[in-house]
């Protein structure tokens, strides 16, 4: 399966990437957190990075895309994979394209999730993250049965830098102004599907994983 989570922040791509990887036996690749791991490596690319991160505004679409296509043929087998955080552009949907017309590998799936601005705030400020493991939790919705640790591995949850509130705000400023176009994108080329993120984490999966099941019908029917 190639797919693609787009959405803005907060909206639960991360968490529901993890799922969809899990469940289709599939490798997922996040762009934040990628970002993050060579920010606390402290690579020339995590400290260029960081700049433009803890301002909530976009790294340059050189360095994405660069990074992205070194994931992309890292993969073993050429297997699938889900997309969560790439492509955030026009600039990156255009080379993603490029790079998949190459290998002959076109996406199978793009799945926006749509959730409200008040939500979105609510899930960034509760949010806390495993910096081993990368498990999400939530404070309120999803908190970790160990408490202040992860449930996984033990590590001490963390709050992300960029979650706090003026943060916040320009992260959602800038989805609004710069990745939101890529839904009429992705809707033009017939690739789009919409799905509803708000309730339970599993209701919110089976959602897409029915979404992803009609575009399969719709594909072998054309076929
Ligand atoms: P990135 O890490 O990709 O951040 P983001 O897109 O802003 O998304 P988030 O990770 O904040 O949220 P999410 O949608 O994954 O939600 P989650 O599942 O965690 O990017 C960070 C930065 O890196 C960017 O600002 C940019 O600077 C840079 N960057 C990354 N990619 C880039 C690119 N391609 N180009 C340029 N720059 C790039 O869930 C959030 C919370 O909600 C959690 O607490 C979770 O437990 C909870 N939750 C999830 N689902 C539900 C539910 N159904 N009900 C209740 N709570 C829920």
């Amino acid at each position: 399966m190639r797919l693609v989570l787009l959405g803005a922040p907060g909206v639960g791509k991360g968490t529901q990437a993890q799922r969809l990887a899990q469940r289709y036996q599939t490798v997922r690749i996040s762009t934040g957190d990628l970002l993050r791991e060579a920010v606390r490596q402290q690579t020339p690319l995590g400290l260029e990075a960081k700049r433009y991160m803890d301002q909530g505004t976009l790294v340059p679409d050189g360095v994405m895309i660069g990074l992205v296509r070194e994931q992309l043929s890292a993969r073993p087998g050429r297997s699938g994979y889900v997309l969560d955080g790439f492509p955030r552009t026009i600039a990156q949907a255009d080379a993603l394209g490029r790079l998949l017309d190459e290998c002959r590998e076109p996406l199978d799936t793009v799945v926006d999730l749509e959730v409200n601005e008040p939500e979105l705030v609510r899930r960034l400020s509760g949010r806390r993250t495993c910096p081993k493991c990368q498990r999400v939790y939530h404070v309120e919705s999803a908190p970790s049965a160990r408490g202040a640790r992860c449930e996984a591995c033990g590590a001490t949850l963390v709050q992300r830098d960029d979650d706090r509130p003026e943060t916040v705000k320009k992260r959602l400023a800038v989805y609004r102004e710069q990745t939101r176009p890529l839904l009429d994108y992705y809707r033009e080329r017939g690739l789009l599907r919409g799905i509803d993120g708000l309730g339970p984490v599993d209701d919110v999966t089976e959602r897409i994983v029915r979404q992803l099941e009609a575009a399969d019908r719709q594909r072998v029917g054309r076929s």
